[in-house]
């Protein structure tokens, strides 16, 4: 028997030590490394069965048959081997049993693979269900598309170490069409993820359908968003200026949750109550404090809360009636984050109320509000799950929290008897990228890595046993503030969920970053199958030029975040591959010479291709990106608001103090400064931090790139009045500007002088040239 953590390193040895092994077994023993997450225990014995087009599948109970008939079009769809579902029972063929096993989690499966057939058993369609998925995994171990595969003769015996395997998609600030959703959830299944928490309300968009209210989706499913260049002009179609967003009807949201039932997956809605709120104020004004907003089109945390009349709470109970009959799991999820209390400070409504609770300040009031929301829940038989700002007011007996703001909260609720899931700010959100690839799509650029995600361990240390067991389990959150478009959804979730998966799903001792990284050119073949976006971020390989032996010659480097892999290259054009040449180190070049890379694990691509033309003036060349951020308060990589259909720039900047610097430039002979500039919308509700945004000193209308040497506090060499530029809404290249020489190497500081805070200027590149 070989243990989870140990039979990756069983199977290189295998590998390694031919003598040891045969090739029947190194065969099998490759195959049975390929299974995300890792299962709890594996044995291989000898032998091998092969499944092949006609395959007969027998589900012993009505119950599994719907397991049996999505297994068959998986393997049909993701390997082009078509099984068939047997009406009898077929000892040669693959049998899905449900057997009642006392006391076993029905998520518990176990896999038997002889010469003869295959065998999954379980106490529950969950785990049988999840006995498929592994099966999949060894059906498609081989990477091949079509075509018989031989499976080894084994025994698996798995089961989940944590109930809660999470995902969280904000659909608020990025409305994701239903077909998306959907391929989500089946893909969250196939790494054996079982909870989608489906954030549905927020101050940019409420994208539920409530048919009680039905303003709730009329006017707070659609916003203008930021940037001068969303078009006023009135839609000839409706008279009315175009808006953005979408909403998710009844029926849509039923056929949503039947397919995930069919998956496992249970989807955990969250209402935001009583912050985040604008989009349901706006809808509702009557629910607030006062004033008509409009949907934000804005991110950070706003200060719209509902109010706390009677009216309002009947309100949002009519909401969780109609939330409780579409959605059959046992949790709800009120939000609960970010209620920043000043409207209700300055309300003589809400004050009275307070006094009319006999509470004793705004903190106790959402203590209150919470406690009643919870108890309407009980009352319907749901439990109630917030984020852990619920625990700052007393925080109602069966409610659950979900840890986000570091695992503070998480340790306090787990001593307190309080059920927690762990999703821990920065680690576990997805918003943060996953390299500091220019490739990377906006989002945060302090970077969670795969491998960060795969090391990430939900329980906090020094909970003893008894508290531990109150950590349900842990989820990653996709908010998708910089993440327009679902694709880009689908590349900050993957392959970084595979690593949750394992984190929440495998025995915390098989834990081993090179055997999971080992397990991924079969996993991203999948995912190719399955036509997922996913981010080969960790593999990909990032270019470095330098000088080279003379003039005519440059020394390049190609490096990559994660160890497995090797990067193989050509220089004459053609398209890399498996038999290219590995790169070693690094290697000198014509200028001139076309270089093309992409990183392998044996035959399997594990990165896209990165192509380069090789030329000097990339010495002189910065992207964005690759600057220095002057301060670096809040760093964000966002995109242009321009144009509204392509492709867009993206920019880091920092939106505090918007500034760059070019660290240790040339300056001996002066030179010729060209930059790409942009203009970003500032669309963000950042509290008092907005007051120390730096702007400058304009001296024009459009205001001025400044350029200093040095120090950014040094007075500046040149400037560049912005007019032309302001016309542009995309990325203008700016006139060429002059500096003149400094003998050595000097920091050069790049900012823009601006009259007001909005639009942020940014830097695409910048060349220094003669
Ligand atoms: C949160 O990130 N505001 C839960």
């Amino acid at each position: 028997m070989i243990a989870a953590g140990n039979y990756a390193a069983f199977a290189t040895a295998c590998l390694a030590a031919l003598s040891a092994c045969d090739g029947g077994r190194q065969a099998a023993a490759h195959a049975a490394r390929q299974i995300i997450p890792a299962p709890a225990s594996l044995e291989l014995k000898s032998g091998r069965f092969e499944i092949a087009d006609g395959t007969r599948v027998w589900a012993s109970d009505p119950a599994a048959r719907p397991v049996a008939r999505y297994f068959i079009d998986l393997v049909a769809r993701t390997r082009g081997i078509r099984l068939e579902m047997a009406s009898t029972q077929d000892t040669a063929g693959i049998r899905l049993a449900l057997a009642a096993q006392a006391g076993a989690a029905r998520e518990t499966y176990d896999l038997n693979v002889s010469s003869h057939g295959v065998e999954i058993a379980a106490p529950g369609t969950p785990g049988l269900f999840y006995g498929t998925v592994t099966l999949w995994q060894l059906v498609t171990a081989d990477g091949a598309d079509s075509g018989p595969t031989a499976i080894p003769a084994l025994r698996i015996a798995d089961a989940p170490r944590f109930a809660w395997r999470g995902l969280m998609l904000d659909s608020a600030r990025h409305y994701q069409p239903p077909a998306y959703i959907r391929q989500l959830i089946d893909w969250m299944a196939l790494h054996k993820l079982n909870v989608l928490h489906w954030h549905l309300t927020d101050d940019q968009g409420w994208r539920l359908e409530i048919r009680k209210y039905p303003l709730l989706t009329q006017v707070g499913a659609w916003r203008r968003p930021a940037g001068a260049a969303w078009p006023d002009d009135p839609d000839p179609a409706t008279g009315r200026p175009p808006l953005y967003g979408g909403y998710y009807s009844q029926q849509e949201v039923r056929e949503i949750v039947a397919y995930a039932a069919e998956r496992f997956v249970t989807i955990v809605p969250e209402i935001e109550m009583p912050g985040h709120a604008q989009a349901a104020i706006a809808s509702y004004p009557r629910l607030g404090t006062g004033g008509r907003p409009p949907v934000s089109p804005d991110w950070g945390v706003h200060d719209y809360l509902f109010n706390a009349d009677e009216s309002t709470l009947l309100f949002l109970e009519d909401i969780l009636i109609e939330v409780i009959e579409l959605f059959p799991g046992e949790y709800v999820h009120i939000g609960g984050d970010e209620a920043v209390k000043k409207r209700w400070k300055n309300s003589p409504r809400v004050q009275s109320r307070i006094r009319e609770l006999g509470l004793a300040d705004e903190s106790a009031l959402q203590g209150w509000f919470v406690a009643r929301l919870e108890r309407f829940l009980n009352s319907h038989g749901r439990r109630l799950i917030g984020w852990d700002e619920i625990l700052e007011s007393g925080t109602p007996a069966r409610a659950a929290i979900m840890s986000w703001r570091g695992t503070e909260g998480a340790i306090a609720a787990a001593r307190t008897g309080h059920d927690v899931v762990m999703t821990p700010a920065p680690g576990l959100y997805l918003d943060h990228l996953q390299s500091d690839s220019p490739d990377e799509p906006p989002g945060r650029p302090s970077v969670v890595s795969l491998a960060d995600v795969h090391a990430y361990e939900p329980v906090p240390s020094g909970l003893n046993q008894d508290e531990a067991s109150h950590i349900l389990g842990a989820q990653l959150n996709a908010w998708t503030e910089h993440m327009r478009l679902p694709e880009r959804v689908t590349h900050q979730v993957f392959p970084r969920a595979a690593a949750i998966a394992e984190v929440t799903w495998s025995p915390a001792a098989t834990r081993d970053w090179s055997g999971f990284q080992a397990r991924l050119p079969v996993q991203f073949a999948r995912y190719r199958r399955l036509g997922m976006a996913y981010a080969d971020s960790a593999f990909e390989p990032r270019l470095r030029l330098s000088p080279g032996s003379s003039a005519e010659r440059l020394r390049v480097e190609l490096a990559k975040q994660a160890p497995l892999g090797e990067v193989r290259y050509t220089l004459d054009g053609s398209a890399p591959t498996a038999a290219s040449p590995g790169f070693q180190e690094s290697i000198e070049a014509e200028t001139g010479v076309h270089l093309r890379a992409a990183t392998y694990e044996g035959e399997l691509p594990l990165s896209s291709e990165l192509a380069a033309t090789l030329d000097r003036r990339f010495l002189n060349l910065r992207t964005g990106e690759s600057l220095k951020q002057c301060t670096g308060s809040l760093v964000l990589r966002l995109e242009d608001d321009a144009p509204l259909e392509g492709e867009r720039a993206f920019f880091n900047v920092d939106i505090v103090n918007p500034c760059w610097i070019w660290p240790n430039a040339d300056l001996g002979q002066g030179g010729t400064l060209r930059l790409a500039v942009g203009q970003l919308p500032f669309n963000f509700q950042i509290g008092a931090d907005a007051d120390s945004i730096r702007r400058g000193d304009a001296r024009t209308a459009a205001g001025e790139l400044e350029v200093r040497v040095g120090s950014c506090d040094a007075e500046p060499v040149a400037l560049l009045p912005l007019a032309a530029a302001a016309l542009d809404p995309a990325v203008t290249v700016l006139p060429p500007l002059r500096i003149p020489p400094r003998p050595g190497r000097h920091d050069l500081c790049l900012r823009f002088a601006r009259p007001a805070i909005d639009p942020i200027w940014a830097i695409q590149w910048v060349e220094l040239g003669d």
